[in-house]
């Protein structure tokens, strides 16, 4: 049995369908019972209830699993308590391995919610238990939420300046990558970047120009709109200061890996963004 945390958000519907295509069993974390039902249909063995920030919960959720998918959950002022517990409870069960979905770049301080991270990187090295560290680029299915009103307005806008590389994933290939890392015990011990093709808002404008056979164009959304939108959505203000210096950051500097890694553990090159926008645009967007 491998438990996957967090498993209802987006990171975790992409990780429990490709551990279950390779044969395992998962058991999901979720905070609150409303993604048991998905989880169940993306094949999750089991679905329980915990919150990462409660020690006995976690120790509760690892009883019995050989292998942990720790997915934390998204800038969260949390981050340090959440990965003691799990690594508290990863050692408690006598894990086989407890794989950190981390992040890219989480050796810089600019970007908050990547360097509280890089302290559990930290923590899970000097803690004795086997783990892989798996740090992730950002994903192209981000972008999803917003495809409608892209179609719609002809303009496709992200929170940072449109000529900046970022490095995208397909969360398809992050599943499997993680599937492969955590059945193969050559890879204990290793700390791996996952990174997809790095492109700018401006080329992605294009291709979805070409894909989808009418103009769009790409567009800064201001600050202030994105930090609105955050608000309503529920962000804490811990997360509104992480979103709001990551996006000054990506402009600076964008967010940009190599797609080296990837390809060696995928065994073929990671998925581009035009071949992501094609098969968007196939499932009916
Ligand atoms: N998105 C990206 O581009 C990207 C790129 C690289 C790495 N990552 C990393 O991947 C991780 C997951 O990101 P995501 O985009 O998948 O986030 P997401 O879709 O927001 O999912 C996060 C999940 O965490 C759960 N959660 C929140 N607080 C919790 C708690 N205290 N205890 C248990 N569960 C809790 C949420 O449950 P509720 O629904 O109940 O709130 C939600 O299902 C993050 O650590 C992020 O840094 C993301």
């Amino acid at each position: 049995m491998i438990l996957v945390t967090s498993a209802g958000g987006k990171t975790g519907k992409a990780v429990v369908p490709a551990l279950v295509a390779h044969g395992h069993a998962v058991r999901a974390l979720v905070r609150s019972g409303t993604a048991a039902a998905a989880l169940k249909a993306l094949g999750a063995a089991e679905v329980v209830t915990g919150d990462l920030a409660d020690a006995a919960a976690v120790e509760r959720a690892t009883r019995g699993v050989r292998a942990i998918y720790y997915i934390p959950p998204n800038m969260s002022p949390n981050e340090g308590l959440h990965g003691a517990n799990i690594i508290a409870a990863a050692r408690a069960a006598g894990v086989d391995r407890l794989v950190f979905h981390s992040v890219l770049h989480c050796q810089v301080q600019a970007l908050r919610h990547h360097w509280n991270r890089l302290f559990v990187e930290e923590a899970l090295i000097e803690s004795g238990v086997p783990f892989t560290i798996l740090q992730a680029s950002s994903y192209m299915q981000n972008m999803l939420p917003g495809w409608a009103r892209m179609v719609e307005t002809g303009e496709h806008t992200m929170g940072f300046a449109v000529d900046a590389r970022i490095s995208l994933i397909d969360l398809v290939d992050l599943g499997e990558a993680a599937a492969r890392v955590i059945a193969d015990p050559g890879y204990a011990a290793a700390i791996l970047e996952i990174n997809g093709p790095a492109i700018t808002t401006t080329e992605k404008a294009a291709i979805l120009t070409r894909v989808l056979g009418r103009p769009i164009r790409a567009g800064q959304t201001p600050l202030a709109t994105v930090l609105d939108h955050a608000r309503h959505a529920g962000a804490s203000d811990h997360a509104l200061d992480c979103l709001a210096r990551m996006l000054d950051h990506y402009s600076r500097h964008g967010f940009e890996g190599s797609t080296k890694v990837l390809s060696w553990i995928l065994g073929r090159p990671p998925t581009d963004f035009e071949t992501f926008a094609r098969r968007i645009l196939a499932a009916g967007a």
